[in-house]
């Protein structure tokens, strides 16, 4: 999990290079189709990297973006009407079989399809009209890291392609972001320490940053046995915040821009109810009332922002599994592929 980890600014920059003619070329074709919804459809990380997607692709292009519930084409068989739909299939693997009859039953219904995955000679590539590959190098690790910041690019490349406000060039300023990001790695270590006995947390973000709740939750339940709730900084104060007493850990996602403000009153507010309080931001945010920050440095433009931000969340959660005595490579009951239908 380390080593992928680290192998992320190269992975990047590789498939930033290897795609970009493909995202041009495809940037002319979505100019042809005047596509007037977009859904996606993925499980575990990829679902996480498509909750991304869903709040990129809806602020930069204006098409709404809707999450595909799987069960409905292969439990119910309902017949939707996907006529000038772009369909997206995110998989690492590209053999969730769930997400590949998905995408069948769209193509059938009239949908324009497009596959996310690392794995050039999946099902999923065969099945769909275009696809990006992630080109992360195989994925080793039963815990997605590299492959999930590679599905994140996927979606800018996407985005530029389909609208206006994303370019390749910012894009492309983004593996030195997570390079920076990287630099935290010293700092974690020792800090990992003090929550060597966390059984339980909560992982809070608005915005472009909420999949990364998701994600990271994701990863402290797979490999430090950890019960991570994830919220989104409204829904958290219509309920979840009863659970958050003195010392209860809350990890909050506080990039720069438009969530900033919100996400600095939440936190005013934990600290007063005395929570174990973890932000994730980077130096053009004000620190305080925070009780301990991963702060990445250099100024990173919010939209940015979600590929750098759960860097630290990785290094995060990879050395607290080390530091309790747990192998993130090889999380009990768990398998790189998982097949559901
Ligand atoms: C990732 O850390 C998980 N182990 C898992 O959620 C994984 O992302 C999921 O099974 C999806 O797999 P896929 O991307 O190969 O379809």
């Amino acid at each position: 999990m380390m080593d992928e980890i680290l192998e992320q600014p190269d992975a990047l920059a590789r498939a930033l290079q290897a795609e970009r003619e493909h995202t041009r070329e495809f940037q002319r074709f979505c100019a042809r189709q005047n596509f007037t919804l977009i859904v996606l459809v993925a499980r575990g990380t990829s679902d996480n990297a498509a909750l991304f997607g869903r709040y990129l692709l809806e602020l930069t292009t204006g098409i709404p973006v809707s999450l595909a519930a799987p069960s409905v084409h292969t439990l119910y068989h309902a017949r939707l009407n996907l006529r000038r739909a772009l369909v997206i299939g995110i998989s690492q693997s590209g053999e969730g079989t769930d997400i590949n009859l998905a995408l069948q039953a769209s193509r059938r219904q009239g949908a324009c399809t497009v596959g996310i995955t690392n794995e050039p000679r999946s099902a999923m590539a065969s099945l769909v009209d275009e696809v990006f590959l992630v080109r992360a190098g195989r994925q080793r690790s039963v815990a997605a890291t590299k492959t999930y910041t590679g599905q994140l690019l996927m979606l800018y490349l996407l985005a530029s392609a389909l609208g206006r406000e994303v370019t390749l060039d910012a894009v492309a300023e983004i593996p030195s972001h997570v390079r920076q990001a990287l630099r935290l790695a010293p700092a974690i270590r020792p800090l990992v320490e003090r929550y060597r006995y966390m059984h339980e947390c909560a992982v809070v973000a608005r915005g472009l940053n909420y999949a990364n709740a998701f994600e990271l939750s994701l990863k402290l339940m797979e490999t430090c046995y950890v019960v991570a709730e994830r919220f989104s900084a409204a829904d958290f104060l219509h309920g979840p915040i009863a659970l958050v007493e003195r010392d209860f850990p809350v990890i909050l996602f506080m990039p720069p821009g438009k969530t900033f403000a919100e996400m600095k009153r939440l936190a005013a507010r934990l600290r007063k109810l005395r929570a174990e309080i973890l932000v994730v931001t980077s130096s053009e945010a004000r620190l305080r009332p925070a009780t301990r920050a991963l702060q990445i440095p250099g100024a990173i433009p919010e939209l940015y922002t979600p590929i750098p931000y759960i860097v630290p969340g990785q290094l995060f959660a990879a050395l607290l599994a080390e530091a309790k005595g747990i192998d993130p490579d090889q999380p009990r009951s768990l398998k790189i592929v998982t097949r559901t239908r």
